[in-house]
């Protein structure tokens, strides 16, 4: 049985006078020890997606689809039970997770506080051997817990966050663009760390970025996101080594020319979609450089072009 599993997914954001389609028919399954990266650009739907399966989206947002957590259906799950799920089976860490802490209380008092919320019985002092032992996992001394937040760095910040997040063992955690913020020094030994946990914790990731180099680094399977739609999923190496769609060359920095020479382009020119009036067809054809009149009219589905890979477009594989 899959940890996670996403089926036909559909988000759509309730606007005054219009509805956003953030995430749309998206089907995804992570199983376990087998990181999944979710790449696209800003906007594409990402957090969207990750808020769905926390059910942290706002009140109002029209949610269809399926959505498991080792075969538990999470959409329909009453609120109490979503609670005693949430840290113990999934946790999540945000960009801006360090923001959460109080400036006027040192560390272990808010680790200790967040982790009585979930469990009541355990006594003070075994809490504190745990909290100590999670710091070790993520490099950071055990003097950080008599710290308050304002005597840290924001690498040591995000680093607690991602501790915390690990308190109860949960076999499934999201990392929100948990990195973005920090320097790409600190970044890549943050992203090691989190690598060596999956041996020491047993811990699978559902990890969002918008930068592909992060994903083929600590994830084995990647879904690539374009305006809410998405575009390919496969292995790290089917979609990163061997990439079948368009959006995801041009992510890669390079849309190889099917005739002539190879030339590198930076970016992809031209905007994405306003979500809430799609264009017919294929929502990547007005940047798509292969478009042709027929990829402007009627969707098709995703295709799968070898086991295990899937993609919106077969234009690479041509
Ligand atoms: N609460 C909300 N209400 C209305 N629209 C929203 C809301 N949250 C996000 N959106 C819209 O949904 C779309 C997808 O946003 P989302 O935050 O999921 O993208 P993302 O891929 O996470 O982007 P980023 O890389 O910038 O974090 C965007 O068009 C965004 O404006
Ligand atoms: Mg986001």
């Amino acid at each position: 049985m899959a940890l996670l599993e996403i089926k036909n997914l559909n988000v759509t954001y309730q606007m005054k006078e219009k509805e956003i389609a953030a995430v749309e028919d998206v089907s995804l399954s992570i199983e376990e020890g087998k990181p999944l990266g979710i790449v696209g650009e800003s906007g594409s739907g990402k957090s969207t997606l990750a808020m769905a399966v926390l059910r942290m989206l706002p009140a109002g947002t029209k949610v269809e689809g399926e959505i498991s957590l080792k075969g538990k259906e999470l959409l329909t799950m009453p609120e109490a039970e979503l609670k005693a799920l949430r840290w113990k089976e999934m946790s999540v860490v945000f960009q801006k997770s360090m923001n959460t802490l109080s400036p006027v209380h040192k560390i272990e008092r808010q680790l200790m506080d967040m982790y009585r919320v979930h469990d009541g019985q355990t006594p003070a002092k075994e809490i504190k051997q745990r909290l100590a032992q999670l710091l070790a996992l993520v490099n950071l001394p055990e003097r950080v817990l008599r710290s308050y937040p304002h005597e840290l760095s924001g690498g040591q910040l995000q680093r607690v966050s991602i501790a915390a997040s690990l308190m109860h063992n949960p076999p499934l955690v999201i990392l929100d663009e948990a990195t973005t913020a920090l320097d790409v020094i600190t970044q890549g030994q943050i992203l090691n760390e989190i690598k060596e946990l999956r041996d020491k914790m047993k811990v699978t990731w559902l990890l969002i970025t918008h930068d592909i180099s992060v994903v083929s680094s600590c994830c084995e399977q990647v879904a690539v996101m374009y305006a809410g739609r998405l575009m390919e999923y496969g292995t790290v190496e089917q979609v990163i080594c061997h990439p079948a769609h368009p959006y995801t060359m041009g992510l890669l920095g390079s849309f190889p020319l099917l005739y002539g020479e190879r030339e590198n382009l930076k970016g992809i020119p031209g905007n994405m979609p306003d979500l809430s009036k799609k264009p017919e067809g294929c929502v990547f054809a007005p940047r798509c450089p292969y478009a042709k009149e027929e990829c402007r009219c009627g969707r098709t589905g995703m295709m799968e072009i070898e086991t295990g890979h899937l993609t919106a477009c077969p234009v690479g594989r041509r």
